[in-house]
């Protein structure tokens, strides 16, 4: 037998101010039209002033809770995905803990940038598998609004705000690629792409927070490079091809990277579960964004396979297949 982590509730939060492309067409040289051929944003939501990333996240627990049918006192640990905490520490997951009106299990952070929703959700299932929790709250909560540069056209029209939970829980399983849950992880990184994509501030450097600061271009060669291998090396660990594949829930930056990375995968767009029209990309909360849009409109079946994959700065990327 096995220990599989499987998703039991999905749920999520955007903060009510939603923002078209044409926004920032008095702003910037800029169109909507421009931004919705090169990217297939649309608009996104931006947090209100003194709404913090840790306010999107409780949110999207509570969400993720109801759908479980759980409370959070069935909750041992809360990993959470952000490069936007609302403080430097504590962590933002420690936050949401006392926020759900918790005081018992393990909470902390994880940052890998847009692939932080990734390796949060494998770094729960190694929690999980080794027996240090039944059951995990895994969320990405972002308010990236708060580290734009308004006045760089090529980065602030692409990110919003927002936040996704799901709830992991421990089942026994078989161990072969039939089993509900989790089947396979892959995780990379590598930080001698740092000058691509950064925030150029922080604590020990500047002393502030600082602001995006990104080489679109050559970020879009290494995603549509990297994506489409980093899930075919989960699925190879799963045993399984991309004719198993029932659904892609990819990190939702850019359509056109989306598109290249399921034609990669011989994967057609109605398999590709898309948000990235109405969310822009939410970085960390992107993946567990699109889970719970997916899940609330009743698009994945039990047993289906899924494939997440995402790329960040660091550079980090990597992908998590499991079955529904
Ligand atoms: N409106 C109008 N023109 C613009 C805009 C804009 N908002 N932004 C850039 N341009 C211009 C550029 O200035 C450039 O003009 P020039 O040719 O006169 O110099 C031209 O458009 C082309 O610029 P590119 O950067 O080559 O445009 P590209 O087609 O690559 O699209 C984009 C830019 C959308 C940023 C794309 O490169 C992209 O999506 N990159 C990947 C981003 C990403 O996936 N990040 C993932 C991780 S994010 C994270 O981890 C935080």
């Amino acid at each position: 037998m096995t220990r599989r982590s499987v998703i039991r509730g999905t749920g999520h939060y955007l903060p009510e101010n939603v923002v078209e492309n044409s926004w920032f067409e008095s702003r910037l040289d800029t169109s909507d039209e421009w931004i919705r051929s090169r990217t297939g944003i649309e608009r996104r939501h931006f947090a209100a002033d003194g709404q913090t990333t840790s306010d999107l996240a409780i949110r999207a627990a509570r969400a993720a809770l109801d759908r479980a049918g759980m409370t959070p006192a069935d909750i041992d640990g809360i990993i959470l995905a952000t490069s936007t905490p609302d403080f430097t520490f504590p962590a933002v997951a420690t936050m949401v803990q006392s926020g759900l009106g918790m005081s018992r299990g393990f909470a902390y952070d994880v940052q890998a940038v847009c692939a932080g929703f990734v390796f949060a959700l494998a770094n729960a299932d190694a929690m999980i598998r080794a027996g240090l929790g039944d059951r995990v709250l895994v969320i990405g909560a972002e308010t990236f609004s708060r580290i734009m540069d308004w006045t760089d056209r090529g980065t602030c029209v692409l990110f919003g705000d927002g936040a996704g939970a799901v709830v992991l829980e421990a089942q026994e399983g078989a161990g072969t690629s039939d089993d509900r849950g989790i089947l396979s992880c892959d995780l990379n990184s590598d930080g001698t792409h740092r000058e691509l994509l950064y925030v150029d501030g922080g604590v020990s450097s500047t002393g502030t927070a600082g602001q995006l600061r990104m080489q679109g271009n050559l970020v879009f060669r290494h995603a549509v490079e990297k994506l489409a291998k980093t899930a075919h090396t989960a699925l190879d660990k799963a045993g399984l091809t991309g004719s198993d594949v029932d659904w892609l829930v990819p990190h939702q930056a850019n359509m056109r990277i989306i598109t290249a990375t399921a034609q990669k995968m011989g994967l057609p767009l109605d398999k590709v579960v898309l948000t990235v029209a109405d969310h822009g990309n939410t970085s960390a909360a992107s993946i567990p964004l699109a889970l719970s849009v997916a899940d609330g409109r009743g698009q994945f079946k039990p047993g289906q396979v899924l494939v997440t994959e995402a790329i960040g700065g660091g550079l980090s990327w990597g992908s998590v297949v499991l079955r529904w």
